[in-house]
């Protein structure tokens, strides 16, 4: 397992590009759900200093929360509500520039301004989402989404 990331200088779509094949070196063949989503977060959160980088876990009826670098967090969010549950239920990819303009939007932090959030799911059926905060408004776009649809799309493969 390599010990430390080599973070790229440049713009995001290459810091990404640099990171995503570290962060799948990082993993290597471990199946372990938390151990995994616990070193994604930090890497994400090493390489952009967002606000808030994690994972929500499908439980029953809700969502958990779980591995995450940042802030304290909400522990529980309904199916349907703010932007993690609203994309938990649609299964989609959630982009909102501005927190506050959301409705429904739940305010783990009143530093939060933007907000990115990807299902990861198998055989369709959503088992955890990945949710990051950043203190700037409008920070994620497609290239955001992109990279990281294509990271959720691994870890769906290997978990
Ligand atoms: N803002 C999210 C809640 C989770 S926190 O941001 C960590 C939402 O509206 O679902």
């Amino acid at each position: 397992m390599a010990e430390e990331l080599i973070l790229e200088k440049g713009n995001k779509d290459e810091i990404y590009s640099s990171l995503i094949p570290q962060i799948k070196a990082l993993i290597g063949d471990e199946k372990d759900l938390i151990a995994n989503l616990a070193n994604v977060s930090a890497a994400l959160k090493q390489a952009f200093d967002f606000l808030w980088v994690g994972f929500y876990i499908v439980r029953e009826d809700e969502l958990v929360l779980g591995p995450f670098q940042g802030p304290i967090a909400c522990t529980r969010i309904q199916l349907g509500k703010g932007v993690c549950g609203t994309s938990w239920e649609k299964n989609k990819n959630m982009i909102v520039e501005d927190v506050d303009a959301f409705p429904g939007h739940i305010a783990c932090s009143s530093l939060s301004k933007s907000e990115i959030v990807l299902p990861l799911a198998k055989d369709g059926k959503v088992f955890a989402i990945l949710d990051i905060d950043s203190v700037e408004f409008a920070t994620f776009d497609s290239v955001d989404e992109h990279h990281l649809n294509t990271l959720c799309r691994w870890l769906e493969s290997i978990l």
